[in-house]
């Protein structure tokens, strides 16, 4: 596996592979690197035969009191792990690489509507920083398909509409949540977690279960579901950022005759904030 920094590099890489008649699969990352993120490039080989990974910690998705600066570096374990899930091509720019007109006056990409609400509220302008990196790793790259997590829920949605949009030529996959044995999805930020916190932040995955088995046998009182799982977080220690039930493609608030559902969750573990979602069809 080639590790390239600059946009021509990668560039003159995907178009030797495209000559040579391979279809190009990308999964974009911010690293540190779990078994997740592996899964991820599995899938992609299942869809393409030359796959780019990349690893770029993007400060446009960062609000200023969050995690940027802090956000786990571990360019050489991420490296060994994608050499090993068979990645052929690794981008890894620089913040200079990305934006080398700065960030003030970059073109952004807003996706209304499934951007709004949930991430969208608690993260002001999380979703167009997501946005409209992944459309420049789009078009440097130009794959033909790309693979995201499902523990992202809203940010695939988000993707999603924005390649159907702005008519891009690529198909998006979205690849089931890996969790750890006790249920908790993993993440790069669950390291931010004690020992302590650790044991607690499974109690978020048991709340969707409880909640997505009540919907699943018929029950459509929401608010009472969603207002006992609440407590049963806060009474575990977790602060509940929100915890919903959204049409699982509109990502608007469920409905009775609503059949996709995704039961969709954010809370606080000290300073820790932790996502997970569970999509249902009933
Ligand atoms: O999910 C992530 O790791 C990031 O939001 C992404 C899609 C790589 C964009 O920076």
């Amino acid at each position: 596996m080639n590790t390239v920094n600059s946009v021509q590099a990668l560039r003159a890489a995907v178009a030797e592979a495209r000559r040579a008649g391979k279809r190009i699969g990308l999964v974009p990352t911010m690293g540190n690197l779990h078994s997740g993120h592996i899964q991820l490039v599995t899938r992609a080989a299942e869809h393409a035969d030359f796959i780019v990974a990349t690893i770029f910690v993007n400060p446009l998705q960062f609000g200023a009191n969050e995690d940027l600066a802090s956000y786990p570096r571990t360019l050489t374990a991420d490296q060994e792990k994608l050499q090993q899930a068979g990645c052929h091509l690794l981008f890894t720019p620089t913040v200079e690489e990305m934006y080398p007109n700065g960030m003030g006056e970059q073109t952004r990409v807003s996706v209304p509507g499934v951007s709004e609400g949930l991430c969208g509220s608690s993260r002001p302008g999380h979703f167009e920083g997501v946005a409209t990196v992944v459309s420049k790793l789009f078009n440097m790259a130009q794959p033909d398909v790309a693979v995201f997590g499902e523990k992202d829920f809203q940010q695939l949605a988000v993707i999603r509409a924005m390649v159907r949009d702005l008519n891009m030529p690529i198909q998006i996959i979205g690849e089931p949540t890996v969790r750890a044995a006790d249920g908790l999805a993993l993440s790069s930020r669950n390291g931010y977690l004690s020992d302590e916190q650790r044991a607690v932040a499974p109690a978020l995955y048991r709340e969707l279960q409880r909640v997505a088995a009540a919907l699943q046998g018929g029950d459509n009182a929401f608010e009472p579901l969603l207002n006992e799982s609440a407590r049963q977080l806060e009474s575990a220690g977790l602060r509940v950022d929100y915890l919903e039930v959204r049409e699982a493609t509109s990502l608007r608030p469920a409905t009775a005759d609503d059949r996709d559902l995704v039961v969709i969750a954010a809370a606080f573990l000290g300073k820790t904030r932790l996502i997970d979602n569970l999509h249902l069809k009933r």
